[in-house]
């Protein structure tokens, strides 16, 4: 194939992904691999002059809006931004623009704002009156999402102070990554198919015919440029701008910083990258802005981009790899859960070999075949899943995969309930079963004995040395000598590490016993009220539901348990090996300043993990509660808060304490400040 040939095609492939990212919401490949394409038909065109043609889709933003809304042309053409890959391409730029400025990079002020993963929206207000709002489409057209927009729960409908006749105020709808996740959660269990990524998922949520559909979803709207239309701006700096913004009510990304030179604004885009996970929404990258008004018109524009902004592009988190085969592995609870075997593939700095498929329908809706070539994705901490399969057109698919009737570890018959999407292992000496109830009963959030994971406990199975979690407690040293691998040293720190365990306080061992329903939350409450296992084994249901946080079915859930001879059994021998069961009282001294309130948290607090924040509120007598209602006394918003958490608050009137005063909550249960 030659130069001319390839660009050809280039241009076709492009042109095709462009619409369905764009139009039809529902991209077919990950974005680096789309990048990838147009670095490829850019470096063709760069290198043969003749082929750069004026109307390349290499100049194009974005593709043609769609005929579902009216066409809105942009007063001022909505321009996409540069990329670069590495931070050497990140100097070139600042080094390209300083020589322009005739400045030196180190002198020149950046701006370093977070490039948000969702889509780009202009929205116009005529005498502070919100008027129109229009997605970027080509640039230069959009598409009329007004009605919908309006339904954007943090989209200022007036402005109030200081506005012009005309502002369009720029910026990124997206949903926030819980919303996201609770999303494709309902889908999931809806039957529905999942959103790709939080980008589609914002982009299908928003260009919806119905505005109550729009009403619906979580969608949050971050606002980072105004355009004033009709003489020359009011402002002198970027940063002015965005303060402009925020006293209007818009949301401005709060990570935004300005740097003096280049150094310090490298280093800031290092700063992104390393916490990109731990931000409230999906970034794709970073962006650079030059901050001095003045120097942006000196600097100027490109036909598609501005000259005084580059966004970096950070490393994919979805890659396409090979999909090997399909299989499934069954949970302690029995579940049984498909996931896909890979070619090994590096995605957000890790390598990918297994990844989720969640459930068979999911492997139904989502038609994902072995052979295939699939998205992969993995954000942060988040369990790697299969997005979808790639299509290949030519290719031959093998036939789809059928989820297996018996069980892979027990051969006994697999069961679907009602209308469920999960299949269940329903034989409780199942030996896979076995294996990840003791993984389970050894695991941090449970025992936490260390040195005994997964394949420790299939060893002492294998071997015959254990059958169930309590045989663990009278393991010798000696006995271990027969476990290849495990040396006296490693043995002996072993049997310490059980040893250990049998001091752990009550709620643990409730946890790691694996009770249906009974979480570390339940566990705690449960713990809390009765003190020692013998005293919950003699409570009566009613005892048990009427315990704050605990109700009827947790409380069905223990008493089911306890009343098997095989789990009454097990709790003798744990005596017997003296193991304390009891949970040690709190301290007392604390005064009681939350009792009997519910606080909920959203967000990190500083100086707090997740479980710290909410052991210090029930330490103060108050309980904390996963989600927001009527009832909760107030909502400590910290950074990266929910935004779904954030909304009902708003909705139901809940007062929201910032976390700095977090402090003064626990002490006194008032606070100095509220956030609106
Ligand atoms: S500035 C003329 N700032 O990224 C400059 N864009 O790839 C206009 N984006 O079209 C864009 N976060 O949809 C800018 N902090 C940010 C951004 C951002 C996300 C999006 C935007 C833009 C696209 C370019």
């Amino acid at each position: 194939m030659n130069a001319a040939e390839r660009a050809a095609r280039l241009r076709a492939e492009i042109a095709a992904h462009n619409e369905a990212y764009h139009v039809f919401d529902a991209p077919t490949i990950p974005d680096a691999d789309y990048d990838a394409l147009v670095r490829e038909l850019r470096a063709i065109e760069a290198e043969h002059p003749e082929l750069n043609v004026e109307d390349s889709v290499s100049h194009k933003v974005g593709a043609p809006p769609s005929t579902l809304f009216t066409p809105v042309t942009h007063a001022e053409p909505m321009l996409s931004l540069d990329n670069v890959f590495d931070v050497a391409e990140l100097r070139a730029w600042s080094a390209r623009a300083a020589k322009t400025l005739d400045v030196s990079s180190e002198e020149l002020v950046f701006v370093v704002e977070p490039k948000i993963d969702g889509l780009a929206l202009s929205i116009e207000y005529v005498d502070g009156v919100l008027a129109r709002a229009a997605t970027r489409g080509d640039g230069r057209v959009g598409e009329d999402v007004t009605e919908n927009v309006r339904r954007i729960s943090n989209v200022p409908l007036t402005l109030s102070g200081n506005v012009r006749t005309r502002v369009e105020v720029r910026g990124e709808v997206f949903l926030a990554k819980s919303d996201f996740v609770e999303m494709n959660q309902r889908q999931r269990e809806a039957g529905q198919k999942e959103f790709a990524n939080p980008r589609n998922a914002a982009a299908g949520s928003l260009r919806q015919k119905d505005p109550s559909i729009t009403a619906s979803r979580p969608l949050s709207f971050l606002s980072y440029q105004l355009v004033e239309l009709g003489g020359a701006s009011s402002f002198t700096r970027y940063v002015e701008t965005l303060t402009q913004l925020a006293t209007w009510g818009f949301l401005t990304a709060s990570e935004t910083t300005t740097e003096l030179g280049a150094t310090a604004m490298i280093a800031r885009s290092d700063w992104f990258e390393e916490h990109r996970h731990e931000l409230r929404y999906q970034i794709d990258g970073i962006v650079v802005k030059v901050d001095d008004l003045a120097q942006r018109t000196r600097l100027g524009f490109t036909s598609r981009a501005p000259r005084w902004a580059i966004a970096r592009k950070l490393p994919p988190e979805e890659r396409t790899t090979r999909l090997r085969n399909i299989e499934v592995s069954v949970g302690r609870t029995g579940r049984v859960t498909p996931f896909a075997v890979l070619e090994p593939v590096v995605v957000a700095g890790s390598t990918v070999a297994m990844a989720t498929l969640h459930n068979e329908d999911q492997v139904k809706v989502k038609d994902v075949r072995p052979g295939d070539l699939v998205i992969v994705r993995k954000a942060g901490d988040v369990i790697p899943e299969v997005v979808s399969a790639v299509s290949e057109p030519g290719r031959r698919r093998k036939p789809r995969w059928k989820f297996p009737t018996t069980c892979p570890a027990c051969g006994s018959v697999l069961e679907r309930v009602g209308d469920e999407s999960d299949t269940y292992c329903v034989n409780p000496a199942c030996p896979a079963q076995q294996l990840q109830q003791i993984v389970h009963f050894a695991s941090r959030g449970a025992l936490d004995i260390e040195g005994l994971g997964e394949q420790r406990v299939a060893q002492l199975l294998g071997v015959g040395l254990i059958s169930d979690v309590a045989d663990l407690f009278s393991l010798h040293v000696h006995d271990l000598s027969v476990l290849e691998g495990l040396g006296e040293l490693s043995a002996t720190s072993l049997v310490n590490a059980i040893q250990g365990a049998k001091t752990m306080p009550l709620s643990r061992l409730l946890v790691a016993l694996g009770i249906r329903h009974v979480g570390p939350v339940a566990a705690r409450e449960l713990a809390a009220a009765f003190r020692s296992y013998q005293r919950i084994e003699a409570a009566s249901f009613d005892e048990l539901a009427g315990v704050a946080g605990v109700g009827p079915v947790i409380a069905a859930s223990v008493v089911a348990y306890l009343s098997e001879d095989e789990n009454r059994d097990r709790a003798r021998r744990f005596e017997a090996d003296g193991l304390t069961m009891v949970e040690p009282q709190v301290r007392t001294t604390l005064e009681q300043t939350l009792a009997e309130r519910a606080v909920v948290v959203t967000g990190s607090v500083e100086g707090y993990s997740r479980d710290g924040a909410e052991e210090a509120i029930v330490a103060r007598g108050g309980t904390s509660p996963g989600s927001v209602s009527k009832k909760t006394y107030c909502v400590v918003v910290g950074e990266a808060p929910g935004a779904s958490k954030v909304s009902k608050a708003r909705e139901l009137g809940v007062p929201m304490v910032p976390a700095g005063d977090f402090e003064i909550l626990l002490e006194s249960g008032s606070w100095r400040t509220q956030l609106a």
